[in-house]
């Protein structure tokens, strides 16, 4: 296990996309555990999905920082690809730790709105980059994806596999945030730390994604499509077990160290945080079907077959992912754990409580 070397405790904290699904998460995870902690989000609030459930997340941080006295809560609505404004941040606060999160998200969407992928992606993640060179931080960690995987044969996909073969832009992008890290790491001693991320899911998620657009599909009495006629896995990855992941790599930077050369070694390191255990996505509907009724999201008697179509493989898609987590529980004695039926019934429970109250 490595040790932790950067202390959150009093420090400020700067994370983006902080009204996301993980980025809301993460600042609730550390206002309940760090004491104090002053924790800037940031997110620039675009409707590519639903803005009221981003707003339901802002102000569910909003009540928990009430509660936290001596720690602070600040956002600021901002893009991360306004270079002014990131300075501005930087320059006002001199964050210690970095998390961004902020970026399109989104494998299909990709295909036909590339802009904003290279807008928020590219040139987004740049300035933060360029903003912990001019404001040295003591950690940047920034959320990559297990779409850079591509159709990677070899399964678990372990970081230590090759991955220059992206099949979406999305991948492309997350993809070059990992080079970009690495260069700035190398020429700037930025202490950089990538994370691969595995399918998110849970309360208050992204609509965009299979449990909750199938879910909004179903309740229409629409039919739900099951690509590549449903022989496609997934590693589902809880929500808790992402932010809890996220809070221990940014508890520990990668190590400055000088080379033969005299010059750094990139203090730069690739994380997957994935469940390790991929699972069907037939039988990932089956679970979301029984947990929807037993929420009451849906009613017992709903005919599950006359609304559900298997349908080839989509551009961008992969048949499978599955992540090899062995490197980050050798070093932050960690691995997701919450099984796909309790991640789905809190889902559920949520949805129920959010939509049909
Ligand atoms: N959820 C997943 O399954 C998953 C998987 C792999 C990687 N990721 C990555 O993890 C991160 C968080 O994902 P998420 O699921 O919470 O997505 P999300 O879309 O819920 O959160 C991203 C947030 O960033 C904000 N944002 C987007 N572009 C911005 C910009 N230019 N400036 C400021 N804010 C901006 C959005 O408004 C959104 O609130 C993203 O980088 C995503 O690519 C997510």
């Amino acid at each position: 296990m490595l040790m932790q070397n950067v202390d959150l405790k009093n420090k400020i904290i700067l994370i983006t996309g902080a009204a996301g699904f993980v980025g809301s998460n993460l600042v609730m995870e550390l206002l309940k555990t760090v004491n104090p902690v002053h924790i800037i989000g940031l997110d620039n609030m675009n409707d590519y999905y639903d803005v009221s459930i981003k707003n339901y997340r802002l102000n569910e941080i909003d009540n928990l920082a009430k509660e936290c006295h001596e720690s602070t809560w600040t956002f600021i609505k901002g893009n991360i690809a306004d270079k002014e404004l990131i300075f501005k941040i930087f320059k006002e606060n001199s964050p210690a730790v970095v998390v961004n999160l902020a970026a399109q998200a989104g494998v299909r969407y990709s295909i036909t709105n590339p802009d904003v992928y290279v807008e928020s992606n590219l040139i987004g993640f740049y300035n933060i980059l360029e903003a912990c060179r001019n404001f040295p931080v003591e950690h940047l960690v920034y959320a990559s994806s297990s779409s850079v995987y591509g159709s990677n044969k070899k399964i678990p996909y372990s970081t230590d596999d090759k991955v220059d073969n992206p099949v979406s832009l999305y991948a492309a992008t997350k993809k070059s945030n990992e080079l970009l890290a690495h260069a700035y790491s190398k020429l700037y001693n930025i202490p950089s730390t990538g994370l691969r991320f595995f399918t998110v899911y849970g309360p208050a998620g992204r609509p965009d994604m299979a449990y909750f657009g199938f879910t909004n599909k179903l309740i229409k009495g629409e039919k739900i499509q099951i690509f590549n006629f449903g022989n496609c896995k997934r590693d589902f990855t809880y929500v808790d077990d992402i932010v809890e992941g996220v809070k221990r790599v940014m508890q520990h930077a990668p190590e400055k160290v000088t080379g033969e050369d005299g010059l750094p070694i990139p203090p730069y390191k690739v994380y997957n945080i994935g469940n390790n255990s991929p699972e069907n996505l037939l039988d990932f509907v089956d679970i979301l079907q029984q947990e929807l009724v037993r929420a009451g999201v849906l009613p017992e008697d709903y005919d599950f077959e006359a609304h559900k179509e298997l349908v080839p493989m989509q551009a961008g898609d992969v048949p499978i992912t599955f992540a090899d987590t062995s490197s980050l529980e050798a070093d932050f004695g960690f691995k997701p754990s919450t099984s796909l039926r309790d991640g789905i019934r809190n889902f559920a429970e949520w949805y129920k409580e959010f939509y049909m109250a």
